[in-house]
């Protein structure tokens, strides 16, 4: 990340699921204007406009679709967790994560939200004109690289007694392996038995062999905006490295799952598609 700024991939991201379908609609709230303001009319575009919205899908070159399906696989397994008897959310990277304020079945759930003080501070102040869902929201400001976030969690109130729900969404290919293994150690030290991870993470093969130069523009992108891909691992890496410190698997999904009959959204998300969401339950 550039010092000072706030994640410039948080706010595409989020950008992105502003632009998706119905993905997230506080996300206008958490951008900058000129860009916060602009998304909010397209969200309310009419219904005979709708057929615009292919536009800024197939120009994302496939970050509109992949997130809109990510957004919607990880809402589903968050409710499966609370539903299982999670009562704290803890949002690792949080970005402009939209969810606190946006999902019903938080009302009895205590939400963290953890990230780089630049981004977390930007996030703060854009998010002062909307209303939580969730029964309590605390923002905790960590640098993954350099603070411990367990006791960033123990100081800011997090109850680890009981199960928590983790999502750890787009942060693992930006770290450094080091930051990976720290982070997880956290993770497991403050998970009650019962609580789950939900983290995803990129497979070193980005976009498939047949694709090299589609693979060198897609690590040009990231570096150049200073967010380097530097995290990439193999899911039976990814899977030993959660066994390690008490998760067993529960699910590990592509893209292609994500997607289930939605196969145009599948097939532009092609560039991101090598982005797995790993599904953990502490023993
Ligand atoms: C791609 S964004 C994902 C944001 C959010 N999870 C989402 O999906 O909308 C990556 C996030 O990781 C955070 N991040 C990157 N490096 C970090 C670090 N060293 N410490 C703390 N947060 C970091 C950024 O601030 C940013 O919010």
């Amino acid at each position: 990340m550039k010092d000072g700024r706030a994640s410039f991939t948080a706010m595409a991201v989020a950008a992105a699921r502003a632009l998706a379908r119905d993905a997230d609609p506080t996300a206008p709230s958490l951008l900058p204007a000129p860009l916060g303001p602009a998304l909010r009319r397209w969200q309310s575009l009419p219904p005979w406009a709708r057929a615009l919205r292919l536009a800024p899908r197939l120009a994302s070159a496939g970050l509109v679709d992949h997130l809109d399906l990510r957004t919607a696989a990880i809402d589903r397994e968050l409710r499966d967790a609370v539903d299982a008897g999670a009562c704290t959310l803890v949002l690792l990277g949080a970005g402009f994560d939209g969810r606190a304020y946006r999902l019903e079945c938080l009302r009895d759930v205590d939400v963290f939200e953890v990230d780089h003080p630049d981004t977390s501070a930007a996030k703060r102040r854009r998010a002062a004109g909307l209303t939580a869902r969730s029964r309590s929201l605390v923002h905790v400001e960590v640098d993954f690289d350099r603070t411990s976030v367990a006791s960033a969690l123990a100081e800011h109130g997090h109850d680890a007694a009981h199960p928590t729900v983790w999502i750890w969404e787009g942060v693992t290919p930006y770290l450094p392996a080091d930051a990976i293994a720290a982070t997880l150690e956290a993770i497991a030290d403050r998970s009650a038995a019962g609580s789950r991870l939900l983290m995803t993470y990129a497979v070193p093969d980005l976009v498939g062999r047949s694709a090299p130069v589609l693979e060198a523009v897609v690590r040009w992108g990231f570096a150049s905006l200073g967010e380097p891909l530097r995290g990439a691992m193999e899911p039976h890496e990814a899977r030993a490295l959660l066994a390690r410190r008490g998760f067993s698997t529960l699910r590990d999904t592509t893209a292609r799952q994500w997607a289930g009959s939605r196969r145009l959204a599948f097939h532009l998300a092609r560039p991101l598609r090598a982005e797995r969401l790993l599904v953990g339950q502490m023993r």
